[in-house]
């Protein structure tokens, strides 16, 4: 039997990228055969094995066809004499199919060093089409290297075309779509996830309400670059420069997917957008199965973001409120996020990239006032019931105003 290392960790090692999770292919053996030296056989559909020492996968070669609609609708035929070659062209990517054997030396029928050196994302053979799942796949490949220059192949693009207009994508497991998206997420270039899946047609299948951007105008006096759609992903792309979290990066995705719920005489503006935001966001959410962490901080970002930008216009009074209906005070880290992804917003625009945006250290110190104001003070004080309440709100108020009056002596006697 041949043992050899396949993959990803084989890319990302010719990539000179870490290698976080090795995967093997074993060529010329049995199941019996593998337990035997005391692998330990995992998951029913294929025949993968766990290594005794390492805990690493080794599957036996195998082939795989599609037998029906869904994840689990193959013929997966695993016996001895399946080759090396026919395993890897049954994968999905060149860059993926190739192998490595005991003495470093590559083995790569389909040509994927040739496309790692040409920075090309192609599918290896017409079976890429047997799992949908890849089109979200090659897009978050797409996401990840794309700062390295990789492009998606025509050919690959065409046949992701085809493979949206079945509607498979539709047939995926929510759990395998969030898994996927929330993997491009967390990748160097999110937004060029979201792109390449429009590009092919897959946006609209699972984020509907992210697709219908495209096409919505803003003002341009505030918006240079005029459509939500690229706004949103210069928004996206902000947002991973100021943070890695994925749970902010899905907020900045989601704070104006209410301008898609506008009405159209009113374009290019968007009254009311933050608010008509939030059930869409619960829509896309509850279709993705996002984590609820990830669909709360969207609708905050979606019903508030005005808010911060405004914040010089605010009265205290209502920047209090904007504290307390976040709940800044108990989940600041959350709140920090928000604050993130308002930044984001504000510098997701055609030339507004490098602009400070001082809102969020304001913000940061008015929630920093607040904090100095204790309810035990307030109860020492002698205040009862809902009064320790109304005192803490009113306290929050004086201090925010008086925060203002130092920033801006002449804004405050206004208010
Ligand atoms: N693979 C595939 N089609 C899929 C999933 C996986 O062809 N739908 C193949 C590819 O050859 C891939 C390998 O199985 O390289 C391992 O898959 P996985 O661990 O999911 O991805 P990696 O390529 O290792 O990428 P990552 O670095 O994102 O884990």
């Amino acid at each position: 039997m041949q043992v050899y290392l396949v993959g990803g960790a084989v890319r990302d090692k010719l990539l000179n990228y870490p290698v976080y999770e090795e995967d093997w292919v074993v060529v010329g053996a049995t199941p019996q055969e593998l337990t035997k030296q005391g692998y330990k056989q995992v998951g029913k559909d294929f025949p993968v094995f766990l290594h005794p020492d390492t805990g690493d996968e080794y599957a036996l070669a195998r082939t795989e066809r599609k037998s029906g609609k869904g994840y689990y609708g193959f013929e997966v035929y695993a016996e001895k004499d399946v080759t090396l070659e026919q395993d890897l062209i049954r994968r999905d990517l060149t860059i993926n199919a190739m192998a490595m054997d005991q003495n470093g030396q590559v083995i790569d029928p389909y040509n994927g060093q040739k496309d790692l050196k040409q920075k090309i994302l192609r599918h290896v053979s017409p079976a890429f089409k047997e799992d949908p799942l890849r089109v979200l796949r090659v897009a978050r490949f797409a996401a990840r290297y794309h700062h390295l220059g990789f492009k998606v192949a025509a050919e690959t693009l065409e046949l992701m075309h085809s493979i949206a207009g079945t509607g498979e994508l539709n047939a995926l497991a929510a759990e395998r779509v969030w898994k996927e998206t929330v993997r491009a997420l967390g990748e160097r270039s999110p937004q060029v996830f979201f792109e390449v899946l429009r590009q092919c047609g897959g946006l609209a299948d699972w984020f509907p309400e992210i697709d219908v951007l495209w096409g919505i105008p803003n003002p341009a006096k505030w918006h240079p670059e005029v459509d939500t759609g690229i706004h949103t992903m210069m928004v996206l792309e902000q947002a991973a420069i100021l943070s890695d979290q994925p749970v902010t990066r899905y907020a900045a995705l989601c704070h104006d997917l209410g301008k898609g719920a506008t009405p159209r005489e009113n374009h290019p503006s968007h009254p009311g957008h933050e608010k008509l935001g939030v059930p869409l966001v619960e829509k896309l959410s509850r279709r993705l199965k996002t984590p609820t962490e990830f669909e709360r901080l969207a609708k905050i970002a979606s019903e508030y973001h005005l808010h911060l930008h405004r914040l010089e216009e605010l009265k205290s009074k209502t920047i209090v409120k904007v504290l307390e209906k976040t709940n800044a005070f108990k989940q600041p880290q959350r709140f920090e996020q928000f604050l993130q992804v308002c930044e984001a917003d504000f510098k997701g625009r055609t030339g507004f990239e490098k602009r400070d945006y001082p809102q969020a250290a304001l913000m940061r110190k008015a929630l920093e006032r607040c904090n100095q104001i204790k309810a035990a003070e307030v109860i020492a004080q002698g205040y009862q019931g809902k009064k320790i309440g109304e005192e803490i709100h009113r306290e929050r108020v004086s201090a925010v105003k008086k925060l203002l009056s130092e920033q801006n002596p002449e804004a405050s006697i206004l208010e």
